[in-house]
């Protein structure tokens, strides 16, 4: 059975709504999943001065917090952050500069990578966001599984480096072509990463 975790950022619920599709569609192709949160960095107060961020602070409080051990565990990891000035934002990337631990003894070397994003503009750096996700997964030695055009939903949802929604800023939800692109991401990484690992059997 795929372990594959889904570790996520979302100030304002989109991304977080994607990571939910993703992870739905990875456990209906037979994954073992863990949906996670990276750590929150901005101060409360900052937090406590949005309605939007406070709401999805409190609604997800449950989910827990993705650690090393949880990259150690997975043999896809699936990474999600809403665009940053195009770039990731720093909450996830605050996690991914907490590996180089894993990175030194070659612990995610071979493991799946794939990620996805949402932003306010449909060219506000849907693509730069995933790509640079995407470098540190070179660096980690791991093997990209990207959606492609490898199903029907990718001709309409239109994104072949991962699954991002146009949200508005945040005012919009993720759209039933976002949400079916999101379960195919994660059906599509769970299928592959099975093949890895039967293969390599
Ligand atoms: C500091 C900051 C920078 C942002 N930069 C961009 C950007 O470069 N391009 C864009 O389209 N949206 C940008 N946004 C908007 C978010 O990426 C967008 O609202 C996203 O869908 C929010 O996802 P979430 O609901 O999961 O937090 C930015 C938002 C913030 C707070």
């Amino acid at each position: 059975m795929a372990k594959v975790a889904i570790i996520y950022y979302s100030q304002t619920g989109t991304t977080f709504q994607l990571a939910q599709a993703i992870e739905e569609g990875a456990k209906d192709a037979g994954a073992e999943t863990r949906l996670l949160k990276v750590k929150e960095t901005a101060p409360d107060e900052a937090v406590e001065k949005n309605e939007g961020w406070k709401k999805q602070r409190d609604e997800t409080s449950e989910i827990k917090e993705a650690t090393n051990d949880d990259l150690e565990w997975a043999d896809a990891i699936i990474f999600g952050t809403p665009t940053r000035y195009g770039l990731p934002s720093s909450q996830l990337k605050n996690f991914m500069d907490q590996t180089g631990g894993l990175w030194a003894k070659g612990a995610l070397i071979n493991k799946i990578g794939s990620s996805f994003t949402s932003a306010a503009t449909a060219h506000g750096g849907q693509e730069a966001t995933i790509l640079a996700i995407n470098t540190a997964f070179y660096h980690w030695g791991m093997l990209i599984v990207s959606p492609g055009y490898a199903d029907p939903i990718q001709f309409q949802s239109g994104n072949p480096y991962g699954v991002s929604f146009t949200s508005n800023n945040g005012q919009l939800d993720p759209d039933e072509t976002a949400l079916a692109a999101a379960r195919f991401q994660g059906k599509r990484v769970t299928e592959v990463t099975q093949q890895f690992i039967n293969g390599k059997k």
